[in-house]
């Protein structure tokens, strides 16, 4: 018989995580807690953007015209516990309000949903970014709170999918990371991942704590590389020098490498800024603070990104914000996505408007979400739209439609011909060319 899966949570990850096992062939139960959100992909619609994702659904979600029927959402937790051998949790982990430590009580939440109704052998598999120490004390609640006991076990499996790339990056993951206590939890592994998704993908096989580690470890590295080059951006501002330059010559260096060195304002959304402040209050608790004082620097020297943006804004207008209109292309964290958790761009808005600056936001898909978050921003319907009578033209999410605009036709509906690009992905002499004064973060003015 092949395994039937469930998957707790449908957000970004985990309704990436249920299309895949159905994709794979998995009868699959997509478990969520909200009613509205089960109704919309019971019907093959998602409460979110993802590139491909939607597609893939349709081709499985039960009683749409020509899908597989394999895929089925529940907000049931005794349908959950009776149907799956395998069940992922990919609920999130969000960061404590006021505080640096992040909130485990969906995952605590989804974990004693589910035991109580865990009758027969099966695999709890957390996906969640969690504190290192979190899958011992769910794998000892979950055998307490389980009729099965102790054959209710554990295992802890980090994703490392990437916003706008979620499909592709799950169905040929880089590599499998399995924490897990027994070879019974790492051979049930291996059948769910067979061939092939796994045909030639790395498997790692460890701990519960080496595996928790794992996912911190990498998000923190990728932070410090951006934040890195960010500082360097600063360098450059300094004396004159070029940071997408300086990025690339450093970046031949294979060891370095090329990618995650795009200087601009910096990261953000659900996972890097929230894992980072994790992994510090997790280290303090641990008696282990020193090893990752250096985190603070990099999230301070993100966020000073934001703060210099608004400052370049605000001199690019002429010193001061009031009566002044500004344009602002972008509100998602980052492109092909509608994620505006933690956003940059959706920050800089935000700080110009409560200057006193009239602001206005276009954004390809993310502003249902920016709407939501910041409703006293002025939106508008299309880039054309957003700019029109700007005394400054902000691009902070590089967006593709951003990269393709006319500077010539945007030219001739501002106010001044001013652009500051955020994120280093504009064309500078194609602006220039068209009168514009562009100016972009670590690169000389002119
Ligand atoms: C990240 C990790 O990449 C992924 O492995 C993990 O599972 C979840 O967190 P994601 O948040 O989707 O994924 O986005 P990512 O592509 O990592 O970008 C994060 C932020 O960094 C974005 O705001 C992006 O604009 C910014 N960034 C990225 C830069 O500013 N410069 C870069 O060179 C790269």
């Amino acid at each position: 018989m092949p395994l039937k899966i469930t998957v707790i949570g449908t957000g970004y990850l985990g309704a990436t995580h249920a299309a895949a096992m159905a994709e794979l062939g998995f009868e699959v139960l997509g478990l969520d807690i909200v009613p509205e959100k089960v109704e919309m992909l019971g019907r093959g619609e998602m409460p979110l953007y993802e590139p491909g994702l939607e597609e893939l659904l349709r081709q499985h979600v039960a009683g749409l015209p020509g899908s597989s029927g394999r895929l089925r959402f529940t907000t049931s937790w005794e349908e959950a516990g009776a149907f799956g051998d395998v069940h992922f949790v990919c609920v999130n982990t969000p960061q404590k309000h006021g505080e640096y430590a992040c909130d485990m009580s969906y995952v605590d939440s989804a974990v004693e949903s589910l035991a109580p109704h865990l009758t027969r052998p099966t695999l709890v598999v957390g996906k969640s970014t969690v504190p290192v120490g979190s899958a011992a004390r769910l794998a000892k609640r979950l055998a307490e709170l389980a009729p099965a006991g102790e054959e209710a076990e554990l295992a802890w499996n980090p994703e490392f999918l990437r916003e706008g790339f979620a499909v592709q990056d799950t169905l040929r993951p880089d590599r499998l990371v399995v924490g897990v206590a027994s070879e019974r939890a790492e051979s049930l592994l291996r059948e769910v991942y067979a061939a092939p998704l796994a045909e030639g993908t790395p498997w790692v096989v460890t701990d519960y704590p080496t595996a928790e580690l794992v996912k911190t470890a990498a998000n923190s590295f990728l932070a410090t590389k951006i934040s890195f080059i960010n500082a360097m951006a600063e360098i450059c501002e300094a004396a004159d020098g070029d940071v997408v330059k300086l990025a690339e010559a450093i970046g031949y260096d294979e060891r370095i490498g090329k990618k995650f060195l795009r200087a601009g304002v910096g990261f953000g959304g659900g996972c890097l800024p929230k894992d980072l402040r994790a992994f510090m209050a997790r280290a303090g608790e641990l008696g282990a603070d020193q090893a990752l004082t250096f985190l603070r620097e990099i999230d301070s020297i993100n966020m000073r990104r934001r703060g210099h943006m608004v400052e370049l804004a605000r001199e690019a207008v002429g010193g001061g914000f009031l009566g002044k209109r500004v344009a602002v292309l972008g509100a998602t964290f980052k492109p092909d996505s509608d994620d505006v958790r933690d956003s940059p761009a959706l920050n800089v808005a935000g700080q110009i408007h409560l200057q006193g600056g009239q602001v206005t936001v276009y954004d390809p898909k993310g502003m249902e979400n920016a709407r939501r978050v910041f409703p006293t921003l002025g939106y508008a319907p299309t880039a054309l739209d957003a700019v029109r009578g700007a005394d400054v033209v902000l691009h902070l999410t590089e967006w593709r439609e951003f990269r393709e605009l006319d500077p010539a036709t945007l030219g001739e509906v501002v106010t001044h011909r001013r652009i500051l690009d955020g994120r280093n992905a504009l064309d500078p002499e194609l602006w220039r060319k068209a009168g514009w004064t562009y100016r972009a973060l670590g690169r000389p003015r002119a």
